[in-house]
């Protein structure tokens, strides 16, 4: 079993999978943070009561976050040991990988864009999620944050890091888990724009919106 999992973990196409799959955990997390997200459009009692409730489901909330929390280490720490593996194969610095559909932005600055969505979520945690919320509700707090523009513009330009690296990681998690029959890949890379543009838009927006009615 040990044995088992060393080998299969331990190979390059077992951390590919790894990134796979904790990658679209990730997906799964952004569609749903970002439908929770849009109770913010609504106003501050309709957020406030979309938290509440959230926090009112007690022991799964702190599942979903030892799970959430499972799938970051997983996927930074995985990364990290590809792109410093990657780094050492090359002969010539820029003779970066040609995965199969060429390459894009997205696929060139991957591990760029990753320590950057790294740095923003530790920021956005210490901002929203370990917020003092004895005082202020979340929706107050969401408020005051997007009331600055300087603010807003770093959210705006963080939310663009994120669809970059979600525009390549969706499409190359599918074809790393075997999606990749040519039947299916227009359909897969059309399904990746879609939601890195949903999930740019979507939450980019978001921040402006408020600065607007602040
Ligand atoms: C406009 C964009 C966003 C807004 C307004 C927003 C808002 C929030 C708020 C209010 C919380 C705190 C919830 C609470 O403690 O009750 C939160 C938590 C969190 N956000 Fe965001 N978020 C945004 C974008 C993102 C993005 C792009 C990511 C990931 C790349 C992200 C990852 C997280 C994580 C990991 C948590 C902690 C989850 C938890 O409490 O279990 N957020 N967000």
């Amino acid at each position: 079993m040990n044995n088992w999992f060393v080998r299969t973990f331990g190979s390059s196409v077992g951390k590919k999978l790894m990134m796979a799959l904790t990658g679209l955990g990730f997906c799964g997390f952004l569609t749903v943070h970002l439908i929770g997200n849009l109770f913010l459009y609504g106003g501050k009692d309709a957020f406030n009561s979309y938290a509440e409730h959230l926090h009112s489901l007690g022991p799964l909330v702190n599942v979903a976050e030892f799970g959430l929390l499972t799938l970051a280490v997983i996927h930074i720490s995985t990364g990290l040991i590809l792109f410093l593996q990657n780094y050492q194969s090359r002969p010539v610095r820029y003779a970066v990988n040609k995965s199969g559909g060429g390459r894009t932005i997205g696929s060139m600055t991957m591990s760029y864009t990753g320590i950057l969505m790294l740095l923003f979520i530790l920021f956005h945690l210490v901002g929203f999620h370990f917020a003092d919320k004895s005082t202020r509700t979340i929706f107050d707090i969401v408020q005051q944050a997007f009331s600055s523009p300087a603010y807003v513009t770093l959210y705006v330009l963080a939310m663009v890091v994120v669809a970059v690296h979600v525009s390549h990681g969706f499409w190359s998690a599918f074809q790393t888990i075997g999606a990749n029959h040519p039947k299916y890949m227009p359909s897969i890379m059309l399904l990746s724009v879609i939601f890195s543009i949903a999930v740019g838009v979507g939450f980019g927006f978001i921040p402006m919106y408020i600065l607007m009615i602040s």
